[in-house]
């Protein structure tokens, strides 16, 4: 696909957006790491695409000097905490998320001093502050991993998603104490629609991100994250899938697995709120214009950034990395 930045979008004469992109990640030395929710161009021009895992692996092993992150806010944050002296770039600022935005550092630190006795393990989906907090950073690829490597009267608070947490809680008979938060894209599924669409399509599996509600969940045939849930899709011998999860992915899994079918889950509204808008506020023409200025920049305070740290390592450390 040919994109092109036309003079009404910007000052700039036209031009091909995937040759200048290449040219600016050549002249500065740049790697571009996106996530699955973004848009099909960006994922196209990427360097890698990945989950939180994967794209924390790849920010804390790259020797490029510029990252250029197609995601949102935590998860560029994520690449400076491991990289504070490169450059990250983060095509538009605005991109947060809902899940991090439940989770306030000052209600969240008054909710850990109730249990002193407690360790916080915090999915990396909350801010630098929360997770300076924290004691060990979690991913959706990763949570239930972590929680079995600890001894088991460790008694452990589980922030911001609680969805995953009571996912985590399911699969390893742990108790934990869960922060009330969650995601707007993945609680927006709805229960009664993906029933109708599973008896219109009765040979397909479904699968569905550890963020949805449980009663959405109890339909999935495989709950896994974005990766986990790629690799099924390509691993399977089933032919359809019913995706339960931000349809941004889908670009990936019809490029693994062409002669599969993948059906994106239906919100319960008619809207198109089963895409986040947080990473679709993230453009091509965005992640161009941020390489060539070099800007919007992930800054952070850097007592922060270093408190931060150390529960990200211990993340990568339980992850076998
Ligand atoms: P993963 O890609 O790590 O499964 O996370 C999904 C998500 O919601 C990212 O915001
Ligand atoms: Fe946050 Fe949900 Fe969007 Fe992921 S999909 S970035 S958890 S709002």
């Amino acid at each position: 696909m040919f994109t092109t930045l036309t003079p009404a979008a910007s000052p700039l004469p036209s031009l091909d957006l995937f040759a200048a992109i290449e040219t600016l990640k050549r002249d500065l030395n740049a790697v571009i790491l996106a996530h699955y929710y973004q848009e099909p161009d960006i994922q196209d021009v990427a360097d890698y695409i990945g989950d939180s895992l994967g794209l924390s692996r790849q920010a804390a092993a790259t020797s490029a000097d510029v990252i250029v992150f197609a995601g949102v806010h935590f998860m560029a944050e994520t690449a400076k905490i491991l990289n504070p002296d490169k450059l990250v770039l983060l095509p538009d600022l605005n991109a947060g998320c809902s899940l991090a935005d439940s989770c306030p550092p000052d209600a969240f630190a008054a909710f850990k001093a109730k249990h002193p006795d407690h360790l916080v393990i915090s999915y990396i989906n909350c801010t630098a502050a929360i997770k300076a907090m924290s004691d060990i950073i979690c991913t959706s690829s990763n949570a239930v991993s972590i929680v079995q490597q600890l001894p088991a009267d460790q008694k452990i608070i589980f922030a911001p998603d609680r969805n995953l947490g009571r996912y985590v809680m399911q699969q390893t008979g742990r108790d934990m104490v869960l922060w009330q938060g969650s995601c707007m894209v993945h609680e927006t599924f709805s229960e009664k629609k993906l029933v109708q669409l599973q008896g219109a399509h009765p040979q397909a599996e479904v699968i569905a991100h550890p963020e949805c509600e449980e009663m959405v969940l109890r339909h999935a045939h495989f709950v896994g994250s974005t990766t986990a849930l790629l690799n099924y899709a390509q691993q399977s011998a089933s032919r359809e899938f019913i995706v339960v999860t931000e349809p941004g992915i889908i670009h990936q899994m019809q490029k693994q697995a062409p002669d599969k079918v993948f059906i994106p889950a239906p919100p319960t509204a008619t809207c198109a709120c089963n895409e986040c808008p947080h990473m679709r506020l993230n453009t091509l023409e965005k992640l161009y214009l941020a390489m060539k200025n070099r800007q919007p920049e992930i800054i952070l305070d850097p007592k922060v950034q270093q408190e931060a740290l150390k529960p990200i390592q211990r993340m990568l450390e339980l992850s076998g990395s």
